[in-house]
């Protein structure tokens, strides 16, 4: 499939505001999300996935604003902490309609969501089971799936793989742990099995491991049926599907993929004789990611004689991808337009560290200096929300854009926030 990398238009604009006017009215590093543009990938998840229910995956970027778009566009929300449960609740955001993950829960992230009254709880572990149905109060059942791992490599990156055997996540299919989870909750009076859950990993750019992945928990349902005599009516196949960091990268067609699911689902159930379960999907990346733009100005630039390093007053703080995973951007010139042809420089950091780098071996224009803006399309997922305090910096603001118009959404956090949590001598 073709790129949809929405670089931003030829004036340089995100959701109708100049790039320039953002930066001077709220400084750089900012962040940028086109509240549209989110709305538009809900509303393709729920055209492509019709009878499903699509929970936004918080962990690729969640506030307060962003959790109101997604309970407004009618998606439920897939959190793993206290922390993003209670943000999201506090907001509005209907708590049956989320889905608590995490392959260590603690006390209190299960105390919150049995508090709060979350609508699922996906089972990580065998330990997890009686300490989970021991927390839940008498008179009450907590619906709970089980995440199964299905035992197939996918994903963008080792450590973004979830679906292989012998990693941190998950009941394994291959060594029954999978199906002695299952018989364990079942014997739960106070939890309620409603179904099957798998991430097989994130960035994901083909459809066929997912096939695969129906295929094997369709078997799963099936030897339930057998053994048990239930039938589980709920099969949520996680999040992962990629999105283009770069133009001519490829990307997952949301469509495609659903339409092959259902194909698959319905085949494999009808030759299990068992009824289709009702289908759920995690998206995160490909929801908040291309729907985000950071913006940074160049504070120097060094050329070495090998490499030209231009230096921007952000880095590895707000996007530790490029040092993860090796992750490719396409960062652009903003605000001037440059005659001069580009050359290969190296998009560095401000951080304390030479692996503090955002983008190797791109093309720039050769006159790039100091005050200059930069851009870096793709930036709505997994940036903040794996934001760290590195060096002291502050974490940059996330600014909303819509039909014209900015508005801030989450301040940027200024030295006296940083200072005020340090209790001192
Ligand atoms: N569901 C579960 C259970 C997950 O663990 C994840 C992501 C998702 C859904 C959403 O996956 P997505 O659609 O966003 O790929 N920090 C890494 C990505 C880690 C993904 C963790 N789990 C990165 O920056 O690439």
């Amino acid at each position: 499939p073709a790129s949809t990398v929405p670089l931003p238009d030829e004036d340089l604009s995100i959701g109708g505001v100049p790039l320039t006017e953002l930066a001077e009215r709220f400084g750089t590093p900012a962040y940028v999300l086109d509240e549209d543009e989110v709305r538009r990938r809900c509303r393709t998840y729920l055209r492509a996935f019709p009878d499903a229910d699509v929970y936004y995956a918080a962990k690729a970027f969640l506030c307060r604003a962003m959790a109101h778009w997604v309970a407004e566009e009618g998606l439920g929300l897939d959190v793993c902490s206290a922390g993003e449960l209670e943000l999201a609740v506090t907001t509005g955001f209907p708590p049956e309609r989320i889905v608590l993950h995490g392959n260590a829960k603690s006390p209190a992230d299960l105390q919150a969501a049995l508090r709060l009254g979350v609508g699922r709880i996906v089972i990580d572990s065998t330990s997890e089971i009686a300490r989970l149905a021991a927390a839940v109060p008498a008179g009450s059942r907590q619906k709970v799936l089980i995440r199964v791992v299905p035992g197939i490599a996918a994903g963008g990156h080792a450590k973004i793989r979830t679906g292989t055997d012998d990693q941190k996540f998950g009941l394994s299919l291959a060594d029954g742990s999978a199906q002695h989870a299952i018989t364990r909750v079942l014997g739960q009076p106070r939890l309620e099995l409603v179904g099957l859950h798998c991430h097989l990993g994130s960035q994901i750019t083909a459809v066929k491991p997912y096939l695969s992945a129906v295929r094997r928990l369709v078997g799963l349902l099936a030897r339930v049926h057998e053994q048990h005599g239930i039938t589980l009516p709920e099969l949520d196949l996680g999040g992962g599907h990629g999105v283009a960091y770069r133009p001519g990268e490829p990307a997952l067609d949301i469509t495609g993929l659903a339409g092959k699911i259902r194909a698959e689902l319905a085949g494999g159930c009808a030759a299990a004789g068992l009824p289709v379960p009702r289908l759920a999907v995690e998206p995160g990346r490909a929801i908040a990611g291309p729907s985000g733009v950071v913006l940074y100005r160049v504070l120097s630039v060094k050329r070495t004689g090998v490499h030209t390093f231009v230096a921007v007053d952000g880095g590895m703080s707000d996007n530790p991808r490029p040092a993860l995973y090796g992750v490719r951007y396409a960062p652009r010139l903003v605000g001037r337009h440059s005659t001069v042809a580009t050359e290969p420089v190296t998009v560095v950091g401000r951080h304390c560290e030479a692996g503090d780098i955002l983008a190797s071996d791109v093309q720039l224009p050769g006159d790039i200096r100091p005050g200059d803006l930069i851009a870096v399309p793709v930036a709505g997922a997994y940036h903040l929300s794996m934001a760290s305090g590195y060096n002291l910096v502050g974490r940059p603001p996330v600014v909303a854009v819509t039909s014209g118009h900015a508005r801030l959404l989450v301040r940027r956090e200024s030295l006296a926030d940083i200072q005020e949590r340090d209790i001192g001598l």
